[in-house]
């Protein structure tokens, strides 16, 4: 679903993504951690489109992002959840989710806003999967926060999208509230087949969540694992990476797999990321 190879980005002089391998498959749930300013939007805004990136290969639901494409057709394919799920407040609930269906129907249908009985009942059978079909007629403003935010994941729903793109949607969400915010997240992805790479600053959400876990540190790749092989290690490389001198460029060959742990664990032959083969089991 998500086939990304050696992608970097800068904006202007500041290499912000070196050369990143990812791989993203139908109905996997996969989080990214990092620090802040590790390259974590910045990575799913390659993924969306809304960045282009400098050079690489990206293809995010069979659209190839690095050759011209529709912002129509990658619309179909590829749902954004955000953290302040930007809903039209004085709409009711399932005329937001149905704004998902937006990208489906024609410029006239949409302009007028008229959508046909199926979408209406995809609305409403994607605002089931949320665990909220009996607010459909009610005002978004008239919900909770978390409720407002399962909104935001029913209207990506309705998309039907490939691939789904979640940049922190629990931020501004308690522990409790959040968790079921990622377990409707989750569940639905996971039964629909839906390729889902999620922000998060929480590691127990990761561990919890997460089918695999990403770590960025510096705009590089620095763990790629099961949650379970989240350990100390893995931590202090993703968290603990010392600021590069000279600024974040650097050279793809300053980054390598390392050959004992293939798959999981990757070794920066530079001194400023924290990782060494030994931090892996
Ligand atoms: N539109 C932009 N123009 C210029 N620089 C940007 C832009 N967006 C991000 N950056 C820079 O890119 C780097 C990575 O930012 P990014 O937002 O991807 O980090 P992040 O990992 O998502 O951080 P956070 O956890 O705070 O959201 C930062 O140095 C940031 O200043
Ligand atoms: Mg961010």
């Amino acid at each position: 679903m998500i086939t990304i190879r050696n992608l970097r980005k800068s904006y202007r002089n500041n290499h912000v993504l070196h050369g990143i391998d990812m791989d993203v498959k139908a109905g996997e749930f996969v989080v990214m951690l990092g620090l802040s300013g590790a390259g974590k939007s910045t990575l799913l805004r390659c993924m969306n489109g809304l960045n282009t990136p400098d050079s690489g290969t990206l293809h995010v639901g069979g659209i190839d992002l690095m050759q011209k494409h529709s912002r129509r057709e990658l619309a179909r394919h590829v749902a954004m959840v955000f953290q302040h799920h930007n809903l039209v407040q004085r709409l009711s609930v399932r005329k937001n989710v149905l704004t998902g269906r937006l990208g489906q129907v024609g410029t006239l249908a949409s302009v007028l806003q008229w959508f046909r009985q199926s979408d209406v009942a995809l609305a409403d059978q994607c605002l089931e999967r949320v665990g909220l079909a009996h607010k459909a007629h009610e005002r978004t403003q008239a919900l909770s926060g978390g409720q407002m935010q399962r909104v935001g994941i029913a209207r990506a729903l309705a998309q039907q999208p490939q691939v789904i793109l979640a940049d922190e949607p629990v931020a501004s969400l308690d522990p409790k509230t959040a968790r079921s915010v990622l377990q409707y997240l989750r569940d639905a992805t996971r039964e629909l087949g839906i390729a889902v790479v999620c922000n998060l600053h929480q590691v127990d959400y990761a561990r919890e969540f997460g089918d695999r876990v990403v770590g960025l540190a510096q705009g590089r790749m620095v763990f790629n694992g099961a949650p379970d092989d989240l350990d100390e290690a893995a931590l202090e490389a993703i968290y603990h990476a010392a600021p590069q001198a000279g600024g974040s460029a650097a050279r793809s060959h300053d980054f390598e797999e390392a050959p004992a742990t293939k798959g999981r664990w990757f070794a920066a032959n530079t001194s400023s990321v924290a990782v060494s083969a030994g931090g892996a089991r």
